[in-house]
C-alpha cells in the first residue's frame, strides 16, 4: 500500500474533542489565503466562508443550530459556515452540474488541509438546522449554508461524553481502492 502518513492528507481526521486554546491568529490568516486560492469553475470563486469565534456574541445561536449529535462541536474554538449561491455559478448547457457546490466543497477540502498544516482539527458537518444558521449569522436569502466546520486544537478523547466518545474510538474505513478507482475502462 503506498500511504506516506507525514502527509497532510493521511494526518487530516474528523475527530470531536477540542483543546480550550483559541486559534493562533497568524495561523488563521494563512488559512484564509489556503482558502482563497482554491480553484473554481470559471474561477467564479463561489463560496464564502464566516468564521466565528466561541467568545463572538453569535456564537451561541450557532451553536443552537446544531443538533445534539453535533454538540460537541461548540465547544471548539471556532465554527465556521460554508455559504454558496446558485446565481455565482457558470451552468454548461452541455453538463448541468450545479459547480458552486462542488467549488465549495473544494475550497472545504482546502480548509481542512490547510488546518492540518498549522497543527489544528477542522471537523466538516452536514448535520445543522441550515434556516437557524442563517438566521444567527445574517447570511442572505439567496445564498445556501452547505456545510459546518468546526476548527481547533484536537483534545483528548476523555474530555468527550460516552456517546461521543464511542464515535471518535470507531475506526476510520474507506471502500477498497479497487471500489472507488479505476484505469482505463468503468469497472465498477
Ligand atoms: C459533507 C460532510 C458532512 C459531514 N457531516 C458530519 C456531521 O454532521 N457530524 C459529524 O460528526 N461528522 C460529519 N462528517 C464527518 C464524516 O463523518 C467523516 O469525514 C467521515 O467519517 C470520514 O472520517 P475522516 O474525516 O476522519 O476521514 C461529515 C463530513 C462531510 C465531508
Amino acid at each position: 500500500m503506498v500511504r506516506h502518513d507525514d502527509s497532510l492528507f493521511f494526518k487530516r481526521e474528523s475527530k470531536r474533542s477540542y483543546l480550550d486554546k483559541p486559534v493562533d491568529p497568524d495561523a488563521l490568516q494563512r488559512i484564509y489565503e489556503k482558502i482563497r486560492w482554491s480553484p473554481s469553475n470559471s474561477n467564479n470563486q463561489p463560496w464564502r466562508f464566516v468564521f466565528v469565534r466561541k467568545d463572538d456574541a453569535h456564537h451561541q445561536a450557532f451553536i443552537e443550530a446544531l443538533p445534539l449529535g453535533n454538540q460537541w462541536a461548540g465547544e471548539a474554538p471556532m465554527l465556521i459556515a460554508v455559504c454558496g449561491r446558485r446565481d455565482d455559478d457558470y451552468v454548461r448547457e452541455d453538463n448541468p452540474v450545479e459547480y458552486y457546490q462542488f467549488d465549495c466543497g473544494i475550497a472545504t477540502m482546502s480548509l481542512l488541509l490547510a488546518a492540518v498544516e498549522e497543527g489544528l482539527m477542522a471537523h466538516p458537518m452536514a448535520g445543522y438546522d441550515a434556516p437557524k444558521v442563517k438566521g444567527a449569522l445574517e447570511i442572505p436569502d439567496d445564498f445556501e449554508v452547505l456545510c459546518v466546520v468546526s476548527l481547533g486544537y484536537k483534545g483528548p478523547i476523555e474530555s468527550l461524553d460516552e456517546h461521543t466518545r464511542k464515535k471518535d474510538e470507531s475506526p476510520r474505513t474507506r471502500k477498497p481502492r479497487e471500489k472507488v478507482i479505476c484505469e482505463g475502462l468503468w469497472k465498477f
